[in-house]
C-alpha cells in the first residue's frame, strides 16, 4: 500500500522546524547509503547525530504516534529516528532498494524496514523535479506532496528521485517496523479498520461494529509481533 498522510505538522511547526534545519551544517549524503545505495546517490543529509535533527526528528515521531491515520496504516512497532536530506543543482538518487535492517542509533538494537515514509518540507512550486519514483506491482507511482505531508510506501520497493533542477527539495526520511510485517496483511487490517471507523460514525451500537471490531483484533492478535 501507497498511502498519502496529509498534514503531519501543522503549518507554524512545519515552519519553526524548517527554518532550524535550513540553518543547520549538511553533510555528503552517502554517508548513510549501503554499498548498492552510494553508487547512485547524490544529495546531502543532516549527522544523524545533528541536534536539530534530534529534536525535529523527535517531534516528527511523536507527531505520527498520535496520528490516528498514520497509526492505522502502518500499526508501527519501532520507528527509526526520522532524518533530513536536501536535493539541489541536479542532484537526485537513483533507482534503489532501501535495507532491510537498521541500526537505531544510540542503541545498538536493530530494526526491519517494513515502511519507509518521505515528509515533505518544501513544496511542489519550490522546485522542479525532484519526484519520488516508486515502483509498485501496478506501475510506477510520481510523488511530489505538499509541505506537511507524508508519503508512506513498502520498504520492499523499488523506488528513486528525479533530478532536482531548480530550487531545492527538503524532505525529513525514515523506516518503520510493523507489528504486521507483511503489506498484505497490513493493508487488509487498515481498510477493514477504516470501514469499521466508517460504519461506527453512522451508528456506533450496531452490534455487526462490535463484531467486526472484534474481527479485527482477533486478527490483530494472529498476526502481530509485539
Ligand atoms: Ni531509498
Amino acid at each position: 500500500m501507497i498511502l498519502e498522510i496529509p498534514n503531519v505538522l501543522p503549518p507554524d511547526q512545519l515552519a519553526a522546524a524548517r527554518r532550524a534545519i535550513e540553518a543547520a551544517d549538511w553533510i555528503d549524503g552517502r554517508a548513510t547509503a549501503g554499498h548498492q545505495g552510494a553508487k547512485v546517490k547524490d544529495n546531502q543529509q543532516l549527522p544523524v547525530d545533528h541536534p536539530v535533527a534530534r529534536q525535529v526528528g523527535e517531534q516528527i515521531a511523536r507527531t505520527l504516534m498520535a496520528n490516528p491515520l498514520f497509526m492505522s496504516a502502518a500499526l508501527p512497532l519501532h520507528i527509526l529516528p526520522p532524518m533530513f536530506n536536501r536535493y539541489t543543482g541536479g542532484q537526485n538518487f537513483g533507482t534503489h532498494v532501501d535495507g532491510s535492517i537498521r541500526t537505531i542509533p544510540g542503541t545498538g538494537h536493530r530494526m526491519r524496514t517494513d515502511l519507509s515514509a518521505t515528509l515533505f518540507f518544501a513544496g511542489p512550486a519550490e522546485y522542479d523535479g525532484g519526484e519520488l519514483i516508486i515502483e509498485d506491482t501496478y506501475g510506477a507511482k510520481s510523488v511530489k506532496l505538499s509541505a506537511g505531508s507524508m508519503i508512506l510506501y513498502p520498504g520492499t520497493s523499488l523506488h528513486r528521485v528525479t533530478p532536482v533542477t531548480r530550487g531545492t527539495r527538503l524532505c525529513s526520511f525514515f523506516w518503520i517496523q510493523s507489528m504486521i510485517r507483511d503489506d498484505a496483511k497490513r493493508t487488509m487490517l487498515f481498510e477493514m479498520d477504516v470501514a469499521i471507523q466508517r460504519l461506527g460514525a453512522e451508528n456506533a451500537t450496531h452490534p455487526s461494529v462490535i463484531s467486526l471490531t472484534g474481527v479485527y483484533h482477533n486478527l490483530l492478535r494472529q498476526w502481530a509481533e509485539v
